[in-house]
C-alpha cells in the first residue's frame, strides 16, 4: 500500500475541509494510505505529519477553513528547509503529496519535486481570489462570493434607508474578479477594479442627474488592489453631496458554509488528483474550463499572469457604460 499526503498552503480557503474529507475517503477507496501534513509548508519542514482517518474527517464537510491549518513559510523557501521537508515526507514512506493553494504553493511544490527523486506532486487551485493562470476556477470562490453577496444584500437593506453611498472593499489581491462578479450579481451603480482604468468625474455628471431623478443611495463595489476605498467615499461627498460609508469586508470573506458548488468542486478537484498520481503525472495542477478538469504543467499555471474571462468584463461593461451616459 503507498502513502500519499495531503498539505494546505497559502490563504485558506471554505471547500478545503471539504477536499480533506474527499481525499481521506477516496485514496482509501484507491487503496492508498491518506496522511496529512499539518500546518502548511512550515509542517512538512517540522515533520507535524501524521495518518488520517475517517473519524478525523467526519462533520468537517460543511466548515470553512481547514482542520490541518496552513501557512505561508518564508522558511520553505530556503533549500536547507526544502531538503528537511524531503526527509521527512520520505522517513513516512510518502511517496505522493496534494498541495492546496495557489502560485507562490505551486512553485514551491515544483522545486520539492525537482530536489527529490521519487515523491509525485498534484496541485489544486485553491484561492478567493481566482487568480491562477490556466483555470477558470479555484476552489473556495463560489463560497466567497456568496458571502460577499449576503453581505452587500444587507449594505443594500441600510443604503436604501439612508440617502448615503456605499463604498464596498472586496479581497482579491491584484485581481479584480471578486469585486467584478459581485458587482455585477448584487446591481452595484458602480465597480472598480484594477482591471479597467477609471477617472471618477467622468460618471459625475451622470450620477448627479440620477439622483436629481430620485436616486438616493448607492453601492460601490470595488477591488483591495486599488487601495483607493476612502478616497472614492470623500469623491461622493465633496462632488455628489451624498453622506458615504466604507465597508472593508475583510477576512469574513475566506470563511463559511461551504456552498454546494465548492463541495462538488472539491471532491472533482480530489478524485482528479489522485487519479492522475495514480495514472503516473509527476508533478501537474488540476485546471478547471469548460473542458472539464486538465492536468497542466506548473509552467502554465504558476509562471503566467491570470485574466478574468473577456465574457465576465463585458457584463460588467453594462454598467461602466451606463453610469457614464
Ligand atoms: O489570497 C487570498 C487573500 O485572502 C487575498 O484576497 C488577501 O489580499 C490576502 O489573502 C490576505 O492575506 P492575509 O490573510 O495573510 O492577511
Amino acid at each position: 500500500m503507498k502513502n500519499i499526503a495531503i498539505v494546505c498552503s497559502g490563504g485558506d480557503v471554505s471547500g478545503m475541509n471539504a477536499a480533506l474529507k474527499r481525499f481521506v475517503e477516496y485514496s482509501i477507496v484507491k487503496g492508498l494510505r491518506p496522511y496529512f501534513v499539518y500546518n502548511g509548508y512550515e509542517g512538512l519542514i517540522d515533520n507535524t505529519i501524521g495518518k488520517a482517518t475517517y473519524s478525523d474527517v467526519s462533520g468537517i464537510i460543511s466548515k470553512g477553513g481547514t482542520k490541518i491549518q496552513t501557512s505561508r513559510s518564508t522558511r520553505f523557501l530556503e533549500k536547507s528547509y526544502r531538503t528537511k521537508a524531503i526527509e521527512n515526507l520520505k522517513s513516512h514512506n510518502i511517496t505522493s503529496v496534494i498541495v492546496l493553494g495557489g502560485d507562490g504553493s505551486f512553485k514551491g511544490m515544483q522545486k520539492l519535486f525537482q530536489e527529490s527523486t521519487d515523491i509525485s506532486f498534484s496541485g489544486i487551485p485553491a484561492t478567493i481570489d481566482n487568480d491562477i493562470a490556466g483555470t477558470d476556477y479555484c476552489l473556495g470562490v463560489d463560497t466567497a462570493l456568496n458571502v460577499i453577496k449576503f453581505s452587500i444584500d444587507s449594505i443594500r437593506d441600510t443604503a436604501s434607508s439612508f440617502n448615503r453611498a456605499f463604498i464596498v472593499e472586496t479581497m482579491g489581491r491584484e485581481c479584480g474578479y471578486l469585486a467584478l462578479v459581485s458587482a455585477i450579481t448584487s446591481g452595484a451603480e458602480l465597480c472598480l477594479i484594477p482591471e479597467v482604468p477609471y477617472t471618477l468625474d467622468t460618471y459625475k455628471s451622470s450620477f448627479k442627474k440620477q439622483i436629481k431623478e430620485g436616486r438616493t443611495y448607492f453601492l460601490v463595489v470595488m477591488s483591495e488592489a486599488l487601495d483607493k476605498a476612502e478616497e472614492t467615499s470623500n469623491w461622493f461627498e465633496k462632488e455628489l453631496g451624498i453622506e458615504s460609508r466604507v465597508t472593508v469586508l475583510g477576512h469574513i470573506q475566506r470563511g463559511g458554509n461551504t456552498t454546494v458548488h465548492d463541495r462538488l468542486m472539491a471532491f472533482h478537484f480530489i478524485s482528479e488528483s489522485i487519479n492522475g498520481l495514480l495514472a503516473g503525472e509527476k508533478c501537474s495542477v488540476i485546471c478547471y474550463s469548460h473542458c472539464g478538469f486538465q492536468h497542466k504543467p506548473i509552467e502554465e499555471v504558476a509562471y503566467q499572469k491570470s485574466h478574468i474571462k473577456d465574457e465576465i468584463l463585458k457584463l460588467g461593461c453594462g454598467f461602466w457604460n451606463k453610469s457614464k451616459q
